[in-house]
């Protein structure tokens, strides 16, 4: 099975974006025969497929036959071992949200395995796993992609790389990072009119699938600190982690501990006023209140949380649940560069994942 215009792929995960991953993969693999993309592995947290001869999986049937599968998941070490075991360079493919998967990227890297994942988890947790991940690609040659771990398949991260690399200066990254929050806030407190009670538009995001099960998980900023984590060592700067910088929470105190996130929604119209008086207070001065994430690089300052905004700026112009990104930049003087539009969503996440593997492919 092995030759030299073979590239293996191994995929981790078949949820929302994996399935939309499979997909675009197999339309990749008719429009560019060459190399041949053969996948060789892929599982979910209870099924796998694979064989000792790296026989090729078929694309289109894959996900479908995995719940009939007999076969389990090969630990991350036992997968290692597998991938590297054949001659053919090998991508894997994380499609999850798993702190341990992220947590073998070395591992994976160290024995010449690529990686392209929408995963934020090893890119936004210890400085240390962030060097590991660097050093481990730049002895072993094997690359490490993840557009689609901040703003979905939106170019931000390429966008910063390039901006870095040839040379300016970045000062500041403001932006909204997360499509709950764009959804949630663009619904409170639109640029138009009055827009809803605080409680009311939790539950209706929750309603229409915007949020988390448990809203509480996008309430408490720590995706959109993730995120910002990336993109400011990205900038240069060390961060050690999502924790190291302040992050305000937009869960009441009183509402932390309660036992289920339906509890946490029936409870919420009692603190309703607190949200209302920050609306309130925006909207004397004319201006809406948004939850932003910042990074200013000169002063080393990362910040998540509520700011106002006059109703012409483009952070409070947003639409829907989209994301926006500025970038303020030494060439782009006064007029960030700006990057927009849907943040989330499988089709989207899966064309950050594809074009990671293009770019993975164009280097081996
Ligand atoms: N969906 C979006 O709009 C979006 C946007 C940007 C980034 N992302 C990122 O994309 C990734 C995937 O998101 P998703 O929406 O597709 O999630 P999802 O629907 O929950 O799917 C996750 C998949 O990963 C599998 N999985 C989880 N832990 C695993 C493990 N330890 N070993 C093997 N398989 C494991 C799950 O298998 P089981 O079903 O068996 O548990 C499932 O197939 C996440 O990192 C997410 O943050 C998503």
């Amino acid at each position: 099975m092995n030759s030299s215009r073979q590239i293996n792929i191994a995929v981790i995960g078949a949820g929302g974006v994996g399935k939309c991953f499979l997909s675009q993969l197999s339309q990749l693999a008719r429009r560019r025969p060459e190399p041949k993309l053969v996948l060789v592995y892929i599982c979910t947290s209870k099924k796998a497929f694979y064989s000792a001869e790296y026989a090729s999986i078929p694309l289109d049937t894959a996900i479908s036959s995995l719940p009939s599968s007999s076969q389990t998941p090969l630990p991350l070490f036992g997968l290692a071992e597998y991938l590297s075991a054949t001659s053919s360079k090998t991508v894997l493919i994380d499609n999850t949200s798993s702190q341990e998967v992220a947590e073998a990227y070395p591992l994976f890297l160290s024995r010449g395995i690529s990686i392209a994942t929408p995963n934020k988890k090893a890119f936004s947790g210890s400085y240390k796993l962030w060097q590991d991940i660097f050093s481990a690609s730049a002895e072993s040659g094997a690359r490490v992609y993840h557009e689609s771990s901040v703003g979905a398949g939106l170019p931000v991260i390429s966008t910063l790389k390039d901006l870095v690399d040839t040379g300016d200066e970045v000062t500041k990254i403001e932006g909204v990072f997360s499509g709950t929050m764009s959804f949630l806030f663009n619904s409170f407190a639109p640029t138009s009119g009055s827009g809803g009670q605080w409680s009311a538009e939790v539950k209706k995001a929750k309603d229409l699938g915007y949020t988390e099960p448990d809203p509480r998980d996008d309430l408490n900023g720590l995706d959109v600190a993730r995120k910002l984590t990336i993109l400011a060592r990205l900038a240069g700067l060390e961060i050690e982690s999502p924790s190291s910088f302040p992050v305000q929470s937009l869960i009441p105190r009183e509402l932390e501990s309660v036992a289920s996130g339906d509890e946490f929604l029936e409870k919420l119209p009692e603190f309703d006023s607190q949200m209302g008086e920050t609306k309130a207070e925006a909207e004397k001065e004319g201006k809406v209140v948004r939850f932003v994430g910042s990074i200013d690089v000169a002063t080393k300052q990362v910040k998540v949380g509520l700011e106002k905004f006059d109703r012409s700026h483009p952070i409070a112009a947003l639409k829907g649940s989209d994301n926006i990104i500025s970038f303020y930049t030494k060439r782009y003087g006064s007029n960030p560069l700006i990057i927009q539009g849907a943040g989330a969503g499988g089709e989207v996440t899966a064309m950050g994942v594809t074009s990671d593997l293009i770019k993975v492919l164009s280097q081996l």
